[in-house]
């Protein structure tokens, strides 16, 4: 299974912190933010990753990670994307590197505490479709959030003004090379972009669409300044990634 790690965008909420720099090169605690996820691939068993970064500091990735020897890797592939067109027009760059493999997603600002190894197991059994994973949160206005029925989710919905449940679809995805052909078929959202919710409902529609819930703690740490310093916080006090 193949891993892929999303660190484009122009991470505008945080400006003037992200005017120089890209938003995953910036530090979480004792790290840049992009170690991070990373570590949560490499713990759950998967050592070939490619890194899409965006914007004018892209160069400052391969400085920093090289060839991953730090991880223990022996490469690392990188892309790059223009503008910001979106998640899911990041992950469409993606499409050689994965070829007919599975693979996992992981949103370059998102840390968990624990480890995903027993999801992705799950999902290589997985006959048909994609895997997302669920976290309850406070302010489901900020997420995308699933509204679940007995173990089937219903639908999803990404940033609702009156959300159905407080189930937040996390940054970690799990799809069959299929995803591609649906990215293919997108058209942008409102706000100009590829989604990645549009690409998970494109899964549920046929019916194609697992879920796990997530044990321990989950931080969008590019979500907002103040999310940034509490998941500072929060890695200095708990750690993250743990085996
Ligand atoms: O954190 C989880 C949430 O992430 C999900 O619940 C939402 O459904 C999903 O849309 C996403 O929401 P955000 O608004 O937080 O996404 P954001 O624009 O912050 O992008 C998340 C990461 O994706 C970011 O760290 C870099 C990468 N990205 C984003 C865009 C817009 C790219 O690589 N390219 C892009 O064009």
């Amino acid at each position: 299974m193949k891993g892929i790690i999303l660190a484009g965008g122009l991470g505008t909420r945080l400006h003037p912190l992200t005017r120089i720099t890209n938003k995953h090169l910036l530090p979480v605690y004792d790290k840049p933010m992009i170690y991070y996820p990373i570590r949560m691939l490499i713990n759950a068993g998967i050592d070939d990753i490619m890194i899409i970064t965006g914007g004018t500091n892209s160069g400052d990735f391969l400085r920093l990670l090289g060839n991953g020897k730090e991880f223990g890797l022996s490469h690392l592939h990188y892309g790059y994307q223009e503008g910001e067109g979106g998640i899911a027009d990041a992950l469409k760059l993606c499409e050689d590197f994965v070829g007919r493999d599975k693979m996992v997603v992981a949103l370059g600002d998102n840390i968990i505490e624990k480890n995903i190894k027993a999801f992705a197991a799950e999902f290589k059994k997985q006959k048909k479709g994609a895997k997302i994973i669920l976290k309850q949160v406070d302010n489901p206005k900020e997420y995308g959030i699933a509204e679940v029925r007995g173990c089937k989710i219903t639908g999803i919905i990404e940033k609702p003004k009156r959300p159905k449940s407080d189930l937040a679809v996390i940054g970690v995805y799990f799809y069959p090379n299929e995803v591609f052909n649906i990215i293919k078929k997108l058209k942008p959202s409102k706000r100009g972009e590829l989604e990645i919710t549009d690409v998970n409902n494109a899964f549920l529609k046929k019916g194609q669409l697992t879920y796990n819930i997530l044990d321990g703690w989950w931080k969008d740490s590019g979500e907002s300044k103040d999310a940034l310093l509490e998941t500072n916080v929060f890695v200095k006090e708990h750690g993250a990634n743990h085996v």
